[in-house]
């Protein structure tokens, strides 16, 4: 029998959610980014200064992270609740990532809410799908991801994906995304 000496040999277990709120319960990191992580993401920075000032820099989206060692051949998965909101009239996102390991793909499965998840590769090519209950989202290897809220109430999903995929902020931080979501006149508009 062939055995692979990077994937440990862990114990099986289970584990508690609540679905309709988008918790993981006993998560081994449960992540809070406030409005005030996200200056410099959103095209009107004096909306978001003014927004982060008149609610107490208000959480913006959280990450429930599970314990799954980040090796070859396990697989992790996660919770991400995003809240409702715009700053101007820019829906509410994620700061967005590629994976660190750029062949990895991930599964957004959607439990609340309504959004889209928009996605880019290094070289361009964009992509935008809907995110709604009972909506799964298949991220390809090689794509950036964020997602957004167009709705007006948390946008809950359930993610997975390899462990070893690995999370890199900094290039979407610099490239950004070549489209935004707005809400104008009570429309979607993505330009
Ligand atoms: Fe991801």
């Amino acid at each position: 029998m062939q055995t692979n000496k990077i994937t440990s040999l862990i114990q099986p277990f289970a584990q508690q959610f609540d679905l309709s709120e988008g918790v993981m319960c006993d998560p081994r990191e449960r992540i809070v980014r406030r409005a005030s992580d996200m200056r410099g993401y959103y095209v009107d920075g004096d909306a978001l200064e003014a927004l982060i000032a008149a609610r107490q820099d208000p959480p913006h989206y959280e990450t429930f992270e599970c314990a799954v060692p980040e090796e070859p051949g396990q697989v992790k998965y996660c919770i991400s609740k995003l809240y409702p909101g715009t700053v101007g009239d820019e829906c509410f996102m994620t700061k967005g990532h590629y994976h660190a390991v750029l062949a990895t793909g991930e599964v957004y499965l959607c439990l609340r809410g309504q959004g889209l998840m928009m996605m880019k590769t290094a070289a361009g090519r964009w992509a935008a799908e809907p995110l709604s209950r009972n909506r799964m989202v298949y991220v390809p290897p090689h794509w950036a991801h964020r997602s957004i809220n167009t709705g007006n109430e948390p946008l809950i999903s359930f993610c997975v994906y390899p462990a070893e995929a690995g999370h890199n902020y900094g290039d979407i931080a610099t490239e950004g995304f070549p489209r935004r979501v707005f809400i104008r006149q009570g429309k979607e508009v993505i330009e």
